[in-house]
């Protein structure tokens, strides 16, 4: 079969993008959100328990699924389920497209914070006081403006393909942003409180790592950092060349992806507490105030404490999240882009034109309705859809999809025994997680 459809051009540009669609807001604004949430330790530790047990073969089987049908995922999931029910298959993938949308619904306010918190730093070296108070305060007009500012964003990159737009974009600019994580917390690190943002974070509390909450909350956390359960990764996975070497691939974006996270919770969770030592209050009953707003807050404090050069710093962190929210918001978008040109033959700009304008009025009921939207909308998605789907694309790989499924054709080796994994001990750990939430409430 002739290679015809658009695609990654090497292996680093495909790690890179996808590690690039993978590490985003979850990364550093979600993981840490939570972290904090749920006891710092006993978090980090069940995350890390729930990525390799869970999240990383879920990364494979989904990336196995687009790469083997070398299609968007409503095609590839009514191939896999062809001989039980296509019909099935496919509602699964219009549940996975629907769930793109939702997430780029909220995901992009976020991302507009991001990037009006870039332009902010401008404003004060002009000495603009009140622009400054625009960009750096909450306000239906702020989201209004920079929400669709990230739209255009991301439907300017979709625009050009998947090799100049989205491989081209990655390669530059994930590397800059492990550097500069890496540099702010070797500041944080000088800073009076961090130490026991450090030992909260770094030492876990055992007692907190059973809480089913805890559990749910880093099962949805890991899920939503990998990017799974819309078929974002499924979509990448077709765009990879054919004879590549899927799982040492798997492994590198989800070990990027988990470390970017983990250095994330190693600046902020410190920086929380290095803001409380300053008098902020940050925590009202155990919980972050401020529904995952906080942090836009005491991050800008902390900058400013460097003084000037804490403004250029603001910039290129600010910068650089709003990158990192760009190249996770483009592999969303790809997702219904890419299912409209498929299957019904659409230009790719009226594709993206479309698809931006449907999540931008997503985005508009969510602005509209804020205080009681957000947090649910978010909650519901990561902590139920998305492993919920994961769970869905266990079964059809480990049990439903059979013809041209190479698990299912080795009767030994690693295939067979991750076959194996992913037939029994996965789609078991994953209900036995969600009875347990059950019974707690
Ligand atoms: N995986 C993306 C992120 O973590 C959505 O931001």
């Amino acid at each position: 079969m002739a290679h015809t459809r658009d695609g990654f051009q090497s292996r680093l540009g495909f790690v890179l993008a996808a590690a690039g669609a993978a590490v985003g807001l979850g990364n550093i604004w979600g993981f840490p959100t939570q972290a904090a949430n749920h006891g710092g330790g006993a978090f980090l530790l069940v995350y890390f328990a729930v990525i390799f047990l869970l999240a990383l073969p879920a990364l494979y089987t989904e990336l196995y699924l687009g790469h083997q049908a070398q299609a968007n995922p409503v095609k590839a999931l009514k191939t896999a389920w062809r001989e039980r029910s296509p019909k099935v298959g496919a509602a699964a993938g219009y549940i996975g497209l629907g769930g793109a949308i939702v997430m780029l619904s909220f995901y992009s306010i976020v991302a507009g914070w991001m990037l009006s918190h870039s332009l902010d730093p401008l404003a004060q070296m002009a000495e603009l006081d009140s622009v400054h108070a625009f960009l750096s305060g909450d306000s239906i007009l702020r989201n209004f403006l920079f929400t669709p500012l990230m739209l255009l964003l991301t439907a300017s990159i979709i625009l050009k393909g998947v090799k100049s737009g989205i491989e081209a974009w990655s390669r530059r600019l994930m590397p800059l942003l492990l550097l500069l994580l890496v540099g702010l917390i070797a500041y944080m690190a000088t800073l009076d409180g961090a130490a026991e943002g450090f030992r909260t974070y770094l030492i876990p509390d055992f007692a907190k790592i059973s809480d089913p909450d805890l559990i749910i909350a880093a099962m949805g956390q890991a899920f939503f950092s990998l990017s799974l359960g819309v078929g974002c990764m499924m979509i990448y996975g077709s765009y990879l060349k054919p004879n590549e070497n899927l799982p040492k691939l798997t492994f590198s974006v989800a070990m990027l992806d988990t470390s970017v996270a983990f250095l994330a919770g190693l600046l902020i969770i410190p920086a929380i507490f290095v803001a409380q030592q300053n008098g902020v209050q940050v925590f009202q009953d155990g919980k972050l105030i401020g529904e995952g707003r906080l942090i836009f807050a005491i991050l800008p404090e902390l900058f400013a404490n460097m003084g000037q050069v804490g403004l250029l710093v603001s910039l290129t962190f600010f910068v650089l999240m709003s990158i990192a929210s760009v190249t996770s918001t483009i592999s969303s978008t790809e997702i219904p882009v890419s299912f409209l040109v498929e299957n019904h033959g659409f230009k790719r700009k009226q594709a993206t034109w479309l698809v931006t304008l449907v999540i931008f009025i997503a985005s508009s009921t969510i602005i509209l309705n804020f205080d009681w939207l957000f947090e649910l909308v978010i909650s519901l998605f990561t902590q139920y859809q998305l492993p919920l789907m994961g769970l869905f694309y266990f079964v059809t790989v480990g049990w439903v999809w059979k013809r041209g499924n190479q698990l299912h054709l080795e009767s030994r080796g690693a295939h067979y025994w991750f076959a194996q994994y992913v037939r029994f001990v996965c789609p078991i750990l994953m209900t036995a997680v969600f009875i347990n939430v059950a019974i707690a409430k």
